[in-house]
């Protein structure tokens, strides 16, 4: 199906969302709780963009909008950059030594009255991609829990959970960093418990957690060789050579 965004015209498919087509085109809309592979959550409100169906202008969330057929998008209007200097103004009130939202704060040229800014940085925004992740995962590890101003994202009573693999994957998809992952001397340390880290067989470099390699072994039914995704590329590239060199 076709749609406009920002006066051109691209193409979508059935059941994809604004931001997927977006992305796909690289057309900029900013986001923090989007990440691609996932559907969109709505949480941070960054990607508000302007739709125009027949008569009807409304503002809405793009990472969870389903496009339709002649659907005219505005990625920017002046009432969307104000709405999003609010939130980005609200998240900086919770986050303000956060990297990633300083940048984004830079970029709209947001300064944070002093008097607001919470005493304890928070650089969790609450944005839920690693629960999430979790959940895809099957571990189902941490879970956001109470209310209100006390709501973060935990384990179950902040123990180190039984369930937990320490594959990292909610580290991996945080938009700002905000979970810490440590490894020392073949230990990897997060949510507070450690893990045993396993060396590649290739390259010898420590690359995955023996609990995490485990986990996907039972759910393959069958146990891998210890091999880190660089060298499995690399492998796979060079086997890609030979194929070709033997050809011409
Ligand atoms: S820890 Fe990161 S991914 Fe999880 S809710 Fe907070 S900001 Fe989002
Ligand atoms: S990216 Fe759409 S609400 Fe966060």
């Amino acid at each position: 199906m076709l749609i406009k965004i920002n006066g051109k015209v691209y193409n979508g498919h059935d059941g994809e969302t604004l931001m997927e087509v977006a992305k796909r085109n690289n057309i900029n809309i900013p986001s923090l709780c989007y990440k691609k592979g996932f559907e969109g959550l709505g949480r941070c409100r960054l990607c508000l963009v302007e739709v125009n169906e027949g008569k009807r202008k409304k503002i809405v969330s793009a990472c969870v909008y389903p496009i339709r057929e002649n659907l005219e998008v505005i990625t920017k209007t002046e009432d969307i950059i104000k709405m999003r200097k609010d939130i980005i103004l609200l998240l900086l009130l919770r986050s303000p030594k956060n990297e990633y939202i300083q940048e984004l704060a830079k970029e709209y040229k947001i300064v944070s009255p002093e008097r607001y800014i919470q005493k304890e940085n928070d650089d969790c925004i609450l944005c839920g991609l690693c629960v999430t992740a979790c959940e895809k995962l099957g571990t189902n590890a941490i879970s956001m829990v109470n209310r209100g101003i006390t709501k973060k994202v935990s384990t179950p009573y902040d123990d180190p959970s039984k369930d937990c693999i320490g594959c990292g994957a909610c580290a991996e998809v945080c938009p700002t960093n905000a979970i810490k992952l440590d490894e020392n001397n073949g230990i990897r340390t997060i949510w507070n418990r450690d893990f045993d880290l396993v060396k590649c067989s290739v390259c010898g470099k420590y690359y995955a957690t023996e609990d995490s390699l485990n986990f996907i072994g039972d759910k393959l039914g069958s146990k891998e060789d210890h091999v880190c995704e660089y060298c499995k590329k690399k492998s796979l590239a060079s086997k890609f050579k030979k194929s070709f060199q033997n050809i011409y």
